[in-house]
């Protein structure tokens, strides 16, 4: 058992916000606007908006901004009024969203988002906001409320306390919205809240050394996250998985010092039998590409490549929170691909949980293989109605999406839809590949029933889907590669800093919502 010194030292790594409750961002609700006791009051006006508020409470600021800044509302213009009369506010900042036709949902994200950074980099805890435009009140508040979070994060445990206090992070600390509370309201930003902190406990997990969640280590952390959130959790280790039959997981494993291993997360939200929908995420913790190892310029991220699995827990745990009325099984598998004497080498052949064997045309192409037996497994323990799989799968995908977008293939193309418009409403967005039998073909083996590397070197991406298709047999099957979207290498964005992005759990979460 976990003493309570363990849980507190696990607070400090991943829940350095969420948990602990004191420094937990704190949201409030204040429809006077000039009550609002905060730094700064962050105004975004639509360009229709500017004259239309020039009656209302903000008449006299928006005329000296007129006046100082010359400021009509464009998009992304922005008006400083430090000590506004008859405002409790210290300073009324106002921002441009431009014309009403062209303003969406994620601008008011990615414009939050922006306030945010901008208000720790002037060292201002607390910050307010209001936003009249096309943009109903429920969507700004709801966009606000979980990219403050977002925004708010950093990944600073390696670094070191500055010479100088002033210098020292500043975490945002209250939250104001210019709009009046209700129950509706209230709801909408607590399960916000919920869910962007768990994207930031993904992200922590992602940018996380990969000696810090060998496959061991990962399991056991995600154990102790389990225990806290009354997740049922359990583990498949090396042992069992031989009993199993599971080669090709182990195999990946055979060079690292920490054996693969399965966790198994269970959430029955339905109180019922019901069919659960089985959630499988590639847990790579380290991706040397093995004997056909990486070269300088794509092995340094490679820590990320468990950000599949760190999703699947993410969602989980975002479920349970949320009382999601889903029944849910989530399935990370855990290996760490090392290069070395013991490790699985190009021309061995393995046979995998389902009977199928496998010749290893590049060890680099290992993430196929670990989802493979986990996905088998998943399929023939528990009968799923819907397997979605999340992995950081090919280089070739961020090729195609340029980032933008994780890439979707499915044996069911009835599926797209649904989770295509999900991606939309929260900006992770999705976009869909074909699985021709064609790319089948290319994985077939000579000297045994499958190859992991395709005999074609073009469409990477549908033939590793291709392969994994081989696993899965007639269960509906969503499978997102994520490796255009987990991580962030040199760009960073509004709402999400360098590293690890959280990808895949607002996604998810909106798409069992629908
Ligand atoms: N983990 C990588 C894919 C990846 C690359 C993820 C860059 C994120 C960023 C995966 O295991 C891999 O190495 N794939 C190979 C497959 C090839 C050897 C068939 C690839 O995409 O090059
Ligand atoms: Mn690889
Ligand atoms: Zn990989």
């Amino acid at each position: 058992m976990l003493g309570a010194q363990n849980l507190l030292y696990l607070n400090r790594i991943f829940y350095y916000k969420s948990a602990s409750g004191s420094d937990r961002m704190q949201f409030l609700f204040e429809s006077n606007l000039k009550e609002i006791k905060a730094g700064v009051l962050f105004v975004g006006l639509s360009k229709e908006q500017v004259k239309k508020q020039k009656k209302g409470v903000l008449s006299e600021v928006l005329a000296i901004a007129e006046k100082t800044d010359d400021f009509k509302g464009e998009k992304a213009q922005g008006s400083l009024i430090v000590l506004p009369k008859g405002f409790k506010a210290k300073k009324v900042s106002l921002i441009g969203l431009g014309e009403e036709k062209e303003i969406t949902k994620e601008d008011i994200r990615k414009t939050a988002g922006s306030l945010v950074k901008a208000a720790k980099a002037k060292k201002i805890e607390d910050i307010a906001f209001v936003f009249y435009s096309n943009i109903k009140e429920s969507d700004w508040v709801e966009a606000v409320s979980e990219t403050s979070i977002m925004a708010d994060y950093s990944f600073s445990k390696y670094k070191s306390a500055p010479e100088k206090p002033q210098e020292k992070e500043t975490k945002i600390k209250k939250v104001f919205f210019g709009a009046k509370k209700s129950n509706e309201l209230d709801k909408l930003v607590k399960e916000k809240e919920i869910i962007a902190e768990n994207v930031n406990l993904v992200r922590d997990f992602v940018n996380e050394n990969a000696k810090d969640k060998n496959p061991a280590l990962f399991a056991k952390k995600t154990k102790e996250i389990c225990v806290k959130a009354k997740i049922k959790c359990s583990v498949i280790d090396a042992k069992q998985l031989e009993k199993m039959g599971a080669n090709l997981i182990l195999a990946v494993g055979m060079g690292a010092k920490e054996k693969p291993n399965i966790v198994v997360l269970e959430y029955n939200g339905t109180g019922k039998k019901e069919k659960p929908i089985v959630l499988v995420g590639k847990g790579i913790t380290f991706d040397s590409g093995g004997i056909n190892l990486k070269p300088t310029g794509y092995i340094e991220s490679m820590k990320q490549d468990m950000a599949g699995a760190a999703t699947v827990l993410g969602i989980m745990k975002t479920a349970k929170e949320l009382k999601l009325k889903k029944n849910l099984v989530g399935l990370m598998a855990l290996a760490e691909n090392a290069i070395g004497s013991n490790s699985f080498k190009p021309g061995d052949v393995f046979k995998g949980l389902n009977g199928k064997t496998v010749e290893i045309g590049n060890t680099d192409a290992e993430g196929r293989l670990v989802l493979a037996d986990t996905i088998a497994f998943g399929v023939k323990k528990f009968k799923p109605k819907l397997l979605i799989d999340y992995a950081t799968l090919t280089g070739l995908a961020m090729h195609i999406t340029g980032g933008y977008a994780a890439c979707f293939l499915t044996n069911k193309d009835e599926l797209y839809k649904k989770m295509f418009d999900a991606g939309n409403e929260v900006f992770e967005r999705v976009w869909q590949l074909p699985l021709y039998k064609e790319f089948s073909e290319d994985m077939k083996g000579e000297i045994s029933d499958l190859k992991n590397a395709s005999k074609n070197k073009f469409g990477g991406t549908s033939s590793a889907a291709a392969f994994l298709k081989e696993f899965i047999g007639e269960t509906d099957w969503i499978h997102l590669d994520i490796a255009p979207t987990a991580f962030h290498d040199d760009k960073e964005s509004e709402y999400c800093p360098k590293g690890g992005t959280g990808f895949g759990v607002r996604l998810t979460i909106e798409y069992l919502k629908k």
